[in-house]
C-alpha cells in the first residue's frame, strides 16, 4: 500500500533534534506517518519541534488569548466565532458607520490564516499574518497542545484560553474523514475498527484525546476566569448564548441581541463553507481549506460506528472522563 510520509519534509534537522526524537517512544500513526510521544502525548517531530521552542520561548502578554481544543472538535468555528467577536462593534458606533469602517474578515481569508497555530506555524503555506512571537500587541492564537505543554507565561498571565471539545465518537468520525482525505486521497480509507483502536489507546495525532480534555477541564474548574471550557454540542444546541458567554468571558460583551444574531449567521457552516475563501486553497500544507468544513452534525458517528465500536468508545470515556465529572 502506498502511503505519503515522504510528502511530509522533516524540518527537523540539528543533531540535537535528532537525539531527542531518537530517545521518544515511537508509533506508526494510521499506516501513514511516524508520531512521537513527548509530554505524555503523541505528535509529528515537526510539531514537537515547535512545541519546544514555544514552552521555553514564548512571552505571554496579559491581553493575549488562546484558543486550545482537540483536534475536529470545532476549532475554526470557534475561529471565526472569536474572530468576529473580538471585532464587533463598539456601542457608540451606529450599525452603518460600523459597516462602513469594516470589512467581514471571514470573507478575506480562512479563519485559520487569521489566528494561526503556534504549533504547525512551519506548515504554512504564505508567510503568516504576524510573528506570533512579537509581543509588541494582543495576539489572538491557537493551539491543540495539551495544557501541560503551554509556556509558563500563559498559565501564569492574565491571558485567557477559550478550549473546545467534543463527543468522542463525533470528533474520532470528524478526523477518520479529516485524515483519510489528507493521508489517503483518492485511496481506500484506513479501516474504521484501526482508528477506534488508535482513538482508545491514545496513539494518535495530539492523543490521547481524553486526557487533553480532561486537563483543560480541571484547569478550567480550577480557574474560571482564566480558562472558558466549551462543549460544541452545547454551541450547536444554543449558539446565541455560549456565543455571549465567550464574549463576556473575553471582555466584549454584545450590547444588542442583533450583534449576538449576526455574528452567529457569520460563522454558521452553510455561510463558511460557501465563501470563496473557505473554498479553495490552504493555509496549511497539504490541508485544503474545504477540508475545514464538512456535516457539523451531532451524533453523525451513528452513520458510522457498530455498536460494538461505539461500546468501545463509551467505556472508554466512561473511565477515563466520567471520574472527573465530565461527560461528552
Ligand atoms: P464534521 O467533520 O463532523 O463535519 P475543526 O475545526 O476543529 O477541525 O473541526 C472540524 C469540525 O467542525 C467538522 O465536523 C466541521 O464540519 C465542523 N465545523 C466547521 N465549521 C463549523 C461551523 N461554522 N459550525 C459548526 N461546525 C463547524
Amino acid at each position: 500500500m502506498s502511503t505519503i510520509p515522504n510528502k511530509f519534509p522533516s524540518l527537523i534537522s540539528d543533531d540535537h533534534d535528532d537525539k531527542l526524537l531518537n530517545e521518544l517512544p515511537k508509533e506508526r500513526f494510521w499506516e501513514a506517518l511516524d508520531i512521537f510521544q513527548w509530554e505524555g502525548f503523541w505528535f509529528d517531530p515537526n510539531i514537537i519541534k515547535s512545541a519546544i521552542t514555544f514552552k521555553s520561548s514564548f512571552e505571554a502578554r496579559d491581553d493575549d488569548v488562546l484558543l486550545a481544543s482537540t483536534m475536529k472538535a470545532g476549532t475554526t468555528w470557534l475561529k471565526a466565532l472569536t474572530l468576529c467577536i473580538m471585532q464587533n462593534k463598539n456601542t457608540h458606533q451606529t450599525h452603518d458607520e460600523y459597516h462602513h469602517k469594516h470589512v467581514d474578515i471571514l470573507t478575506t481569508e480562512n479563519p485559520h490564516f487569521h489566528i494561526p497555530n503556534i504549533e504547525t506555524i512551519t506548515y504554512s503555506t504564505k508567510a503568516p499574518k504576524f510573528d506570533i512571537y512579537d509581543s509588541s500587541a494582543p495576539r489572538l492564537l491557537q493551539t491543540h497542545l495539551p495544557y501541560a505543554a503551554l509556556p509558563d507565561s500563559i498559565k501564569n498571565s492574565a491571558c485567557k484560553i477559550v478550549y473546545i471539545t467534543r463527543n468522542p465518537k463525533d470528533t474520532l468520525i470528524s478526523m477518520w474523514h479529516f485524515f483519510n482525505s489528507i493521508y489517503k486521497p483518492h485511496q481506500d480509507p484506513i479501516p474504521l475498527q484501526k482508528a477506534v483502536d488508535c482513538f482508545c489507546s491514545g496513539v494518535h495525532m495530539y492523543g490521547p484525546f481524553f486526557e487533553h480534555v480532561v486537563e483543560y477541564w480541571q484547569e478550567s474548574q480550577k480557574r474560571p476566569q482564566k480558562i472558558l471550557f466549551i462543549k460544541y454540542e452545547e454551541l450547536k444546541s444554543d449558539p446565541k448564548r455560549h456565543v455571549s458567554r465567550i464574549a463576556e468571558f473575553l471582555g466584549r460583551p454584545f450590547g444588542h441581541e442583533k450583534e449576538v444574531d449576526e455574528v452567529v449567521w457569520r460563522c454558521s457552516l452553510e455561510r463558511l463553507k460557501n465563501l470563496e475563501v473557505n473554498k479553495s486553497g490552504s493555509v496549511l500544507l497539504y490541508v485544503t481549506n474545504s477540508s475545514y468544513f464538512r456535516k457539523g452534525e451531532v451524533g453523525d458517528w451513528k452513520n458510522y460506528l457498530t455498536p460494538e465500536m461505539e461500546e468501545q468508545i463509551n467505556q472508554t470515556s466512561r473511565i477515563k472522563l466520567e471520574p472527573f465529572g465530565l461527560f461528552l
